[in-house]
């Protein structure tokens, strides 16, 4: 397994003025003897969208567990807007403006999609009527964004798995939050859904929100990703501009190399 260094592959040096949204340090995740995420460092700029790669158990979803808190670290420390965050509640950091998705959604199947959005407008703080109306109208602006106009008095176990991922897309954004993480939003989608989503991720980039988004599909993440990460085995294999990532040798061997050794 590859040491504690990571391969920077993004060549240029960073002058740019980093003022950082999260910052992880050497943050590690271990269940028992699994070390499900082990040593990895990133840090989140601004108004861009970071990819998570790798492959299957490669500690992705852990990964996003421990920046939402719902996973204890093992080691390591967390940043968000300069504050550090690492033994604070999940909800505490929600309410600092974190939202995100679930690989496997997790919505109220009982509520309908304009209740389960508003649910992510409302936990933004809504204490009178005036923020109520406002908490509403962010809610229809969230369903109208995800394509989920039409369907606001469906319940979600009426619709497709593809629709029912909006909804928790919309609940995510409806909280108007400043980092938005997302765990594969478009399995489950065809094309033209997949290409829709990822074109609401672009806009949202394009106001400033600030995104980690998990996918799978390697060409998706060149294309929607400003910066990638990969992983594997827990570790961070490479971090930089998405086309040198996914050319580097140690990711090229970490999804071919399996093929090989099938081979073998
Ligand atoms: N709650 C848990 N308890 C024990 N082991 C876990 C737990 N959650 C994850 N793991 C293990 O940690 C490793 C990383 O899992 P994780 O779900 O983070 O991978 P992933 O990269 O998201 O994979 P996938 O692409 O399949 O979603 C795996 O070996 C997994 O079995
Ligand atoms: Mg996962």
């Amino acid at each position: 397994m590859a040491s504690g260094t990571i391969e920077d592959v993004d060549g240029a040096a960073d002058t740019a003025a980093t003022e950082s949204v999260l910052r992880a340090d050497d943050v590690a995740v271990h269940f028992g003897g699994v070390k499900a995420v082990d040593g990895v460092s990133i840090e989140l700029t601004p108004g861009r969208i970071f990819g998570v790669l790798g492959p299957n158990g490669s500690g992705k979803s852990t990964l996003l567990a421990a920046l939402t808190r719902l996973v204890p670290l093992t080691r390591g420390s967390l940043e968000f807007e300069g504050r550090r965050y690492d033994t604070v509640r999940p909800h505490t950091i929600a309410a600092r403006g974190v939202a995100r998705t679930f690989q496997t959604v997790r919505i109220l199947p009982g509520r309908t999609v304009f209740d389960n959005v508003a649910l992510g407008a409302e936990s933004a703080g809504s204490a009178g009527k005036a923020e109520r109306g406002r908490a509403r109208q962010r809610a229809r602006t969230a369903i109208e964004r995800t394509g989920l106009a039409g369907k606001e008095r469906h319940r979600p176990d009426e619709l497709s798995y593809g629709y029912q991922r909006r909804v928790e897309i919309a609940r995510a954004i409806a909280s108007e939050p400043t980092l938005l993480l997302l765990d594969e939003p478009t399995a489950g989608m065809n094309r033209q859904e997949r290409d829709d989503i990822t074109g609401l991720l672009g806009d949202l980039r394009g106001e400033g929100l600030t995104q980690l988004l998990i996918e799978h599909d390697v060409q998706m993440m060149v294309d929607a990703c400003d910066h990638l990460f990969a992983m594997n085995f827990g570790e961070l294999i490479a971090d930089g501009e998405p086309e040198a990532v996914v050319r580097h040798p140690a990711v090229q061997e970490a999804y071919l190399g399996k093929q090989g050794r099938a081979h073998a």
